[in-house]
């Protein structure tokens, strides 16, 4: 099997205010320590792996008291030069929406504005010819019907039923144009019995790759960068071929989020080589 690494333009936001002020997840303790600097490290290294790999990587800046800025997947939703803009469902992070928007303006897409809670690519993921949409958690079932409308994708829903797995890139990623890797147990009977229809060949991911936000792994269609204590996922991508590096982005995750979460895929109307 060869596989062919696609050349990425990714968004990411530097977690110069990174914290755990509240909990809007289950993985949020604000009563447990976090080592700021060690989170900047942590960032820093993912995104000097994705320039080494190739990849442009533009940077949103900062914002003073958005401690989750720095989860720019959030930011919106980029395919094909347009731009859907975000709005949280939680108001701690409302403010983030219109940072993002501003910067995908200034960067000449032609911008959406969601009618319904839509927390961008951390539910939205664009997998060969359809759009995968999260709901459960964040993202309203109703934004689905607008992704469909503004991309001209088909959007197929996909039911989340694990408070941890509460975006769903959390529990799943796309690989390439044909292949995905989830975690059934995020999913509920009828979008498991989809992901099975849509993608026969599906890496399953077990509960303990899950756990260490495996899933949250953003892939150019060879080298997948993920999370490293996701070890089993890790042999299985390299059973397939795909050529894994892994990312220790501890301090992060204390926010509940992962590499996926730190990077936003820009993709252009026009091919970008
Ligand atoms: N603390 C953030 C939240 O709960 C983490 C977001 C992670 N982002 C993601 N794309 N899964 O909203």
């Amino acid at each position: 099997m060869t596989m062919d690494a696609t050349r990425q333009r990714f968004l990411m936001c530097r977690p110069t205010y990174f914290a755990v002020d509240y909990a809007i997840n289950p993985w949020m303790d604000p009563t447990a320590p976090v080592d700021a600097d060690l989170a900047i490290r942590q960032w820093e290294q993912l995104r000097q792996t994705y320039v080494d790999l190739g990849h442009e990587v533009e940077l949103i800046d900062p914002v003073a008291g958005l401690p989750d800025m720095v989860f720019a997947a959030n930011g919106g939703t980029v395919i094909d030069g347009k731009a859907m803009a975000v709005q949280f469902r939680d108001p701690q992070r409302a403010d983030e929406a219109p940072a993002y928007r501003a910067w995908f303006e200034a960067a000449g897409f032609e911008m959406y504005d969601p009618k319904h809670v839509n927390e961008g690519e951390g539910d939205v993921l664009l997998a060969g010819d359809h759009l995968l949409a999260g709901t459960g958690f964040r993202t309203a079932h109703a934004s689905h019907a607008q992704l469909q409308e503004v991309f001209g994708y088909p959007v197929i829903t996909m039911q989340l039923v694990d408070p941890r797995f509460y975006h769903l890139d959390t529990a799943l990623t796309v690989l390439d144009e044909r292949t995905v890797a989830y975690l059934p147990e995020a999913f509920s009977p009828g979008s498991r019995a989809v992901l099975r229809r849509l993608f026969p060949d599906a890496i399953h991911a077990t509960m303990a790759d899950a756990e260490v936000l495996g899933l949250n792994a953003v892939s150019d269609g060879q080298h997948v960068v993920l999370p490293a204590q996701a070890t089993d996922l890790a042999a299985k991508l390299r059973d397939r071929g795909y050529e894994t590096i892994g990312i220790d982005l501890s301090e992060l995750r204390k926010a509940g989020g992962g590499p996926k979460c730190c990077t936003l895929r820009l993709r252009q109307g026009k091919a970008v080589k």
